[in-house]
């Protein structure tokens, strides 16, 4: 176990609870803006953490430029005093005059969004400009995922010079998001960005020589952060990781040039039944730590002998090992979560850490759907 995560009395402490250290934050913080030479080269995804502390350490590190998925999270990072969101999601219905009212409640706040089909497109820009307020466009491009975005080619480019062509609107280049780039080998990594990114730099040239700015490029998460990082002869890479500020607990060993980030965030559980001579119940259910990753990868118990998870209720989590008659109800246990982001999203507050002691709490504000807009 991280010598960060032994906190010197948890007695009080109560069970499940997310506990968060600073003093890891910021390293990885710290981290992330060397190995990309610099905070104006990041554009970080504030999904993972949802909080406005969290956003202030980034500021604090000279990050100004932030992303986000939600109405709420976007609020919220104006409200913690970002500069420039960028709000990587289609935005429809409802949403449209939620960012109008985004726009004109946070005027100290440039805010852009990412775009990938011309009638949502044109419902955007007629919405902006019916309400007199402008916007950052980014031409959201599907360089492989198949979640969203438009293929590299000349549907980009003409969703690119439409955008150009209507009113409400700026334009802020292109975002390349390859969440199915997770190949352990960092070669492997790169000559998958690498065969996309040929086609992108071409397109990116047709927009500029029709005269549309593509000064951007917001780029990937945190697998292929370092390789992203690494691009400084393309401008305007904008590296957009989000996991690393808590950091997922597989990505050490998975990623070796992910170095010196550490996990951030640390599960208190406690044993609350021995059923059987073999198992050990914690409470540590679904509704405390996230389920999406598999049953054997959904949580690492730290500092537990050999066990396998044999099932994972809402409020229980069950484990197989032939340790347990060391273990009786009441016994502290710490874990760390397979999927940090989801799990951070589970819980209203998390306490916060330093020094070895539970020193407070933060709001997962933006946790909610919906704060004042
Ligand atoms: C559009 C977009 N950008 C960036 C990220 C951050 O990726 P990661 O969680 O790998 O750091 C995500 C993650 O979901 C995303 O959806």
């Amino acid at each position: 176990m991280h010598p960060a995560y032994d906190l010197a009395d948890v007695s009080a402490v109560l069970s499940p609870s997310l506990v968060l250290f600073p003093e890891l934050i910021r390293k990885n913080i710290a981290r992330v803006v060397e190995m990309a030479g610099g905070p104006e080269r990041l554009r970080p995804h504030v999904k993972t953490h949802k909080t406005r502390e969290i956003v202030r350490l980034l500021l604090a590190a000279g990050v100004g430029k932030h992303k986000c998925a939600t109405i709420a999270e976007a609020e919220m990072l104006a409200s913690a005093g970002a500069p420039d969101v960028l709000i990587a999601y289609p935005l429809v219905g409802p949403n449209l005059a939620r960012l109008v009212a985004l726009i004109r409640a946070f005027p100290n706040t440039a805010f852009s969004t990412t775009i990938d089909d011309p009638d949502a497109t044109r419902a955007l820009s007629a919405a902006l400009s019916a309400a007199g307020a402008t916007a950052g466009v980014v031409l959201d491009l599907d360089v492989g995922q198949h979640r969203t975005g438009v293929p590299v080619g000349d549907a980009a480019l003409a969703l690119y010079k439409l955008a150009g062509s209507l009113p409400g609107f700026t334009l802020e280049g292109f975002q390349l998001y390859d969440g199915h780039n997770h190949q352990p080998d960092r070669g492997e990594r790169e000559r998958a960005v690498r065969a996309f990114l040929a086609p992108v730099l071409d397109l990116r040239a047709k927009c500029e020589a029709a005269g549309l700015p593509v000064p951007r490029l917001v780029c990937g998460g945190t697998p292929t952060f370092p390789v992203y990082a690494a691009l400084t002869d393309v401008p305007g890479v904008e590296c957009s990781p989000g996991t690393f500020v808590l950091h997922d607990a597989g990505y050490g060993p998975k990623y070796p040039d992910l170095t010196g980030i550490t996990p951030a965030a640390v599960l208190v559980t406690r044993v609350v039944s021995r059923p059987t001579p073999d198992r050990v119940t914690l409470d540590l259910g679904n509704k405390a730590v996230a389920a999406d990753p598999l049953l054997e990868k959904r949580v690492s118990l730290l500092d537990f002998p050999e066990y396998k998870t044999v099932g994972h209720n809402e409020e229980h989590l069950i484990v197989e090992t032939a340790g347990a008659a060391n273990y009786k109800p009441g016994d502290v246990v710490f874990a760390l979560p397979g999927h940090i982001c989801p799990t951070v999203a589970l819980h209203k507050e998390v306490l916060v850490a330093e020094g070895g002691k539970v020193v407070g709490k933060w709001t997962v504000a933006a946790r909610d759907r919906v704060l004042t807009v």
